[in-house]
């Protein structure tokens, strides 16, 4: 497939939050709808589905690697992951349309990112019994990798300052809505659907090898022991941030200087951000936003 020029993304400003179906959305994700909701998946498809900044990108490039690592080699190197794994929704004016992106991919299976909340999920997902891989990370840090993402990506809104943001994180203002919602729906969906995979960001920093191996269980892959350790640490955050097929570092309305997408990586990073007074109200908001689920996270590992 050619590589289209990202270069000429044009964006001519931040954009702004929308209402859309009771979800905060930018035009971005919402101006191709109807090709979105009509979308048809197929019974091998894998979705990837994640709140933003849960470690969408990581789990992508295993994916990758585990399907189509040894097949061509130039894949790997010519082809960023955002080409490989099309993001379903992504309407932005000079690019392809996720769902043309989608419907264009040569490989089987076709790897598919998205961030919709489950019940904007394409229906054809469920009718197809698609196998699901979900990535949740813990509230804290996903906050804080969602502003400083929401700082130097211009096509997100303008975040404002640190405790601005988290003022919209704490009531859902955020794009793709509210993170609580995110993760129980999908959690919720589990018990009804058994073809996903509910994974966390912090197991997979805690042990990466284990949760490849776990995604190899559950795809029903026989991936050798061998090569599961030469993909685990070709996966570790140093590698991925020096590498431009994975780095994110071709797109232009990216600005790297306010913050690069591969940040830190880490568990944890809360702490730098929050105040103890920001800690204590978030602490709050959350007991009451997730008393009626059994989902567990982690803050630290
Ligand atoms: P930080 O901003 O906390 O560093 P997404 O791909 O969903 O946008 O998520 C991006 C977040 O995942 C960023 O978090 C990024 O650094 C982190 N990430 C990406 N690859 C990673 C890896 N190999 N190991 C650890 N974290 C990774």
């Amino acid at each position: 497939m050619e590589i289209p020029d990202f270069s000429s993304m044009k964006l001519d400003s931040r954009p702004e939050l929308i209402d859309f179906e009771g979800v905060s959305m930018t035009c971005y994700f919402t101006d191709n709808w109807e090709k979105v909701k009509n979308f048809q998946a197929r019974p091998d498809d894998i979705l990837i589905a994640t709140y933003p900044k849960a470690g969408t990108t990581w789990v992508s490039y295993i994916l990758d690697l585990l399907y189509f690592g040894n097949e061509s080699p130039e894949r790997q190197t010519s082809q960023p992951i955002y080409m490989r794994v099309p993001f379903l929704e992504m309407c932005f004016q000079g690019l392809p349309l996720g769902t043309e992106l989608a419907d264009t991919l040569p490989t089987s299976p076709r790897l598919i990112k998205t961030h919709l909340p489950v019940q904007l999920v394409p229906k054809s997902f469920w009718e197809q019994n698609s196998k699901v891989v979900y990535v949740a990370r813990n509230a804290k840090d996903n906050a804080v990798s969602y502003f400083h993402f929401d700082r130097m990506n211009m096509g997100q809104p303008e975040p404002g300052d640190w405790n601005t943001f988290l003022q919209k994180f704490m009531d859902g203002r955020n794009v793709f809505g509210p993170w609580y919602d995110h993760v129980n729906g999908y959690w919720k969906k589990k018990q009804t659907y058994s073809n996903i995979l509910y994974m966390f960001y912090e197991d997979m920093v805690e042990d990466t090898g284990r949760e490849v191996a776990r995604l190899c269980s559950f795809l029903g892959l026989s991936t050798s022991a061998a090569e599961r350790e030469r993909i685990t640490k070709g996966v570790q955050f140093d590698a991925m941030k020096q590498n431009k097929m994975t780095n994110y570092s071709t797109l232009p309305v990216m600005d790297f200087k306010i913050s690069p997408f591969m940040r830190k990586g880490k568990v944890g990073d809360w702490r730098n951000h929050f105040t103890v007074a920001q800690n204590e109200q978030f602490d709050e908001v959350y007991k009451q936003k997730m008393k009626n689920t059994t989902v567990k996270f982690r803050t630290e590992i």
